[in-house]
């Protein structure tokens, strides 16, 4: 045993020298190193080599979403939160060494809850829009959305216009759709019926509650294909302005925002975006 314990002791001191030896030339290369080690040994997260960066802890974020709005963010059938939104912002945190934890959260308040930090992010379809941006940041912009019309199939609406015409009209409180139907007939114009969600909305276009729902147009074209009985068709306008979704964080949260951006960036550029896009947009 103390044999052995005065072997082990020879060798490191053997090992040292050689080490010392070789590294003789270069002292401050070798402090250098030395420093480095420590770090590493520390578990520490700075990536001065590939190694490091690898073993870093993902950085752990609560995500807020209002999941009731299909091909988007909704519940499946077990309970859990799916869509197109997740599913890229699961890409985003793989890209990004995130590990991220879904709340689902009314969209009546949604903003607030990253304003006082129950919520890191959002990502909830939200177009991005300069009163919004006053109170939040938002990443680059990751979709393409407008506002589209649903109706019965028998109504005589062919343009948002029309909807001036007394019709009673369903949105989703706060949404882009009510900003916009709130502009054409005014705020507090009592034909404006506001629901929590969207699909509530459409619930009452079905019910005869309202004559027409204004809405995001993959949600609206989605449930239209999910609810064939429902009898609904579409009506577009150009006149809508063309509305991109972003996802949001606090105001001055450019360490998180830096991290979604740069995670963004590489799953476009990888093409694991286009994947995810087609899956739920690609016309087969
Ligand atoms: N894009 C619209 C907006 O930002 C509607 C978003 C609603 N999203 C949701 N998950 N309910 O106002």
């Amino acid at each position: 045993m103390k044999i052995g314990k005065k072997m082990l002791m020879i060798m490191l001191v053997a090992m040292l020298a050689i080490v010392t030896a070789a590294c003789g030339t270069g002292t401050t290369e070798t402090g250098g190193q030395e420093a480095n080690n420590q770090e590493n040994t520390g578990g520490s997260e700075s990536g001065q080599n590939g190694e490091a960066t690898e073993q870093e802890e993902p950085l752990k974020i609560v995500v807020g979403t209002d999941a009731a709005y299909a091909p988007f963010e909704y519940v499946d059938t077990n309970g859990n939160i799916v869509g197109f939104d997740i599913e890229v912002m699961n890409a985003i945190a793989e890209a990004a060494n995130l590990e991220v934890e879904y709340k689902n959260t009314a969209w009546d308040g949604i903003f607030l809850t990253v304003q006082n930090g129950e919520r890191d992010a959002l990502i909830s379809a939200i177009t991005i829009t300069e009163e919004r941006a006053k109170k939040m940041d938002f990443s680059e912009p990751y979709f393409e959305a407008t506002q589209l019309i649903a109706v019965p199939k028998d109504s005589d609406v062919t343009k948002f216009e029309d909807l001036k015409n007394d019709y009673k009209i369903g949105v989703q409180n706060g949404t882009t759709g009510d900003e916009a139907v709130s502009d054409l007939i005014g705020r507090t114009n009592g034909n404006i019926a506001r629901f929590e969600t969207t699909p509530l909305a459409l619930k009452e276009l079905e019910n005869g509650g309202v004559e027409a729902v204004v809405a995001d147009n993959a949600v609206v074209l989605e449930y239209i294909k999910n609810n064939p009985d429902a009898n609904f068709k579409s009506v577009s306008d150009d006149n809508f302005p063309k509305e991109y979704y972003g996802i949001a964080v606090k105001k001055g949260n450019t360490e998180l925002l830096d991290r979604i951006n740069a995670g963004l960036k590489e799953i476009q550029e990888n093409g694991t975006y286009d994947e995810i896009f087609n899956k739920y947009f690609g016309t087969e």
